[in-house]
């Protein structure tokens, strides 16, 4: 599996940022939530991985580095774009964005290299767990703006294709033994309790920011039944957290590569939908755009 880094640009109608999904405002500002972690998050994934990269001596998986490379800094690019919207629709993204940037710098510092890939390897098995379930089960998003779907089904679809390197890498590098097996595995208990903590505080901050739905405890049942009612995302995804802990563990022992297939189908209809909004498919320059 050779990952390819494709320049996506999926037209996101600002007026929808808050109320994008299917399910209403409160499953729309969850998924809102994951998505403050990517800019930063994915930064701390493509540096970890870089910094082995010359240690890396197969020529296969070091051209699947630099596919790696390339798509998360695609991911990156349209995240920030996202969290924009949030931040001009008076939501909180952006210092929330900046405690996630500081924390990773701060792992950076007292982590040593082999530790922060640790890292990586957890966080890139749950974003290829998310990505496997929401293109498992079109009940997830099915019938949300379909701007936003598309950029979720994008970054899903090459999450899925890249969802092996980092953990190559970590094969590769790292020697195999017992340390190698309980640094990753710890590793993956550590993130489960921090990360879901921040998306838990995360979502709180975005729905109390919301005026239209900060008062409506209710919306909370709905995000309950949306992670573990049906479609279940968290529910679903137990049976592959679980088996991250088995010795022999790979990404690809859940094959679900048949799913890449919609990839090229997808990117024609984000030209479509941008060319029917009479937008353009380019991204506008992250920086310019600051
Ligand atoms: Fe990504
Ligand atoms: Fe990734």
């Amino acid at each position: 599996m050779m990952p390819v880094r494709r320049d996506v640009h999926p037209h996101l109608p600002a007026s929808r940022i808050a109320d994008w999904h299917v399910r209403g405002r409160h499953v729309t500002h969850f998924v809102n939530a994951l998505s403050i972690f990517f800019p930063a998050g994915e930064r701390f994934f493509m540096d970890s991985v870089r910094a082995y990269r010359d240690a890396v001596t197969d020529p296969e998986l070091k051209r699947a580095i630099a596919g790696f490379i390339g798509q998360e800094a695609m991911h990156t690019r349209e995240h920030i774009l996202y969290n924009r919207l949030m931040t001009d629709a008076g939501l909180p993204a952006e210092p929330l964005d900046r405690f996630v940037g500081k924390l990773l710098n701060v792992l950076r510092k007292i982590l040593p290299k082999s530790w922060q890939l640790a890292h990586t390897i957890a966080l890139e098995h749950y974003t290829a767990m998310l990505a496997g379930g929401l293109l498992a089960d079109p009940d997830q998003m099915g019938g949300s703006e379909p701007g936003y779907h598309q950029v979720w089904i994008w970054h899903a679809l090459e999450e899925t294709e890249h969802k092996a390197v980092a953990y190559d890498v970590w094969n590769a590098v790292m020697k195999p033994g017992l340390y190698r097996y309980l640094l990753r595995t710890f590793t993956m208990l550590t993130t489960t309790v921090t990360f879901w903590a921040m998306v838990f505080v995360f979502h709180i901050r975005l729905v109390m920011a919301d005026r239209e739905c900060r008062n409506k405890l209710g919306g909370f049942g709905g995000v309950v039944r949306f992670l573990w009612g049906k479609p279940g995302v968290l529910r679903k995804m137990m049976p592959e957290w679980f088996d991250y802990f088995r010795p022999g563990f790979h990404p690809w022992d859940h094959d679900n590569r048949a799913q890449l297939a919609r990839i090229e189908p997808l990117i024609a209809q984000i030209e479509a939908t941008s060319a029917r909004a009479g937008v353009s498919s380019r991204a506008p320059s992250v920086r310019a755009a600051a």
